[in-house]
């Protein structure tokens, strides 16, 4: 039996959350292995329930838990909120942290039939099947930040810092995961102009040695976000600090059809957490309009990661494989020949296939 923490969030979250759950109980079925779930409150919804983004026993049960799935957080109701209040920092960041998620794993892959979903034409667009390995504990998230009234007026600063030890293991788990893919890592940074990042790449150029058959390349972030939407099919793992990663992979979701298709995994700590790449999307908020498979997808890396279990996870991404080919689409997906569902409909559609295949 696996204890799971299910925090569905703010705005399409609880929406797409339960979809996946759903999805969670028929591999549950199929395997016979089973999952409690329980559910709690975090970002905006806990603000109005129980005046703070993170409540302990919030936490408390992620700790308690096998794993953590994730909707989003955060919307216009609360962005007036001071930082140590508001959603994204008062609770994404603070649970992350606390949990000791270092590793943020984000598969950008285009499923076959997707192809013409995305706004990048098809030569270029095949292919794409990459992830990037984003930094999620350290940064500029996570550095001195302050905010004051001086004699000269207003100033405010954020501060990039980077130990040496923090870059070895994110480094080091890129390479491993590399190794199991195509060999390939391109290390992403600034160097021509930041000292993190010029200890960043002296930290990767120390740890190669000890991963033989991968190859690496060290890229610019501004070239990389060229270089992703000019050929992504050169791109294997992607490794990164965090305010980096947090931009190329919304800029990767294109290449897979929708932001509604990215899925993640924050790995590191004793308990992993799953959420969609997206956030709480509050422009479609309770409409049904929401593409729930970043959310079924972060349910497969569950299996995958935490509890080992491969082959339901696959079986995961051949259902909705199969969904996407018989032609299914929620909005952000459509093109004319497509059949437009809605959010809890394609998660039923992604149960049958599963149940049937
Ligand atoms: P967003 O990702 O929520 O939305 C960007 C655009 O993508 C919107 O047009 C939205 O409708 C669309 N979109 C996102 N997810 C979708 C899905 N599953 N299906 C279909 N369309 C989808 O980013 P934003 O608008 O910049 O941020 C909205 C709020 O979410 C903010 O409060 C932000 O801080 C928060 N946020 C939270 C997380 C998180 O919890 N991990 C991540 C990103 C943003
Ligand atoms: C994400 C989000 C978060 C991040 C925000 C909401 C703090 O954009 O998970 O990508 O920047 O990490
Ligand atoms: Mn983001």
């Amino acid at each position: 039996m696996y204890k799971i923490a299910v925090l569905p969030g703010d705005g399409i979250g609880p929406e797409i959350v339960p979809e996946a759950v759903k999805v969670l109980e028929a591999v549950s079925r199929r395997v016979g292995i089973e999952f409690q779930f329980t559910e709690a409150l975090v970002g905006g919804a806990a603000i109005d329930a129980r005046g703070i983004a993170l409540p302990p026993e919030t936490l408390e049960l992620c700790r308690q838990s096998d794993a953590v799935l994730l909707g989003a957080v955060g919307g216009p109701k609360w962005d007036t909120l001071p930082p140590a209040e508001r959603p994204e920092t008062a609770a994404l960041l603070p649970l992350r942290k606390e949990l000791g998620l270092y590793a943020n794993l984000r598969p950008a892959f285009l499923y076959d039939s997707l192809v013409e979903a995305s706004p990048l034409k098809k030569e270029i667009v095949t292919g794409t099947d990459l992830i990037i390995v984003r930094e999620l504990t350290g940064g500029l998230y996570f550095g001195a930040k302050k905010r004051e009234q001086t004699a000269e007026g207003e100033m405010a600063y954020d501060t990039m810092y980077y130990t040496r030890s923090e870059i070895e293991r994110i480094v080091r788990l890129a390479f491993t995961i590399a190794r199991q893919r195509r060999c390939h890592l391109t290390s992403v940074d600034k160097a021509n102009v930041l000292t993190t990042s010029r200890l960043w790449r002296d930290t990767v150029e120390d740890i190669k040695g000890e991963f033989p058959e991968v190859t690496v390349e060290h890229m610019y972030v501004d070239n990389c976000a060229m270089q992703l939407v000019r050929r992504p099919a050169q791109f294997d793992v992607i490794v990164t600090e965090n305010t980096f990663g947090d931009i190329l992979s919304d800029q990767a979701s294109v290449l897979t059809g929708s932001i509604g298709m990215l899925p993640s995994a924050s790995i590191g700590g004793a308990v992993a957490l799953y959420e969609p790449c997206h956030g709480s999307a509050p422009d479609i908020a309770g409409q049904q309009k929401a593409n729930p498979l970043a959310t079924i997808l972060s349910a497969a890396m569950m299996l995958k990661y935490s509890f080992k279990m491969d082959q339901a996870a696959a079986a995961i991404e051949a259902a909705v494989g199969r969904v996407l080919a018989k032609g299914y689409r929620t909005p952000d997906l459509y093109v004319p020949g497509t059949q437009l569902v809605g959010t809890a409909e394609m998660g039923q559609l992604v149960r049958r296939e599963l149940e049937e295949g």
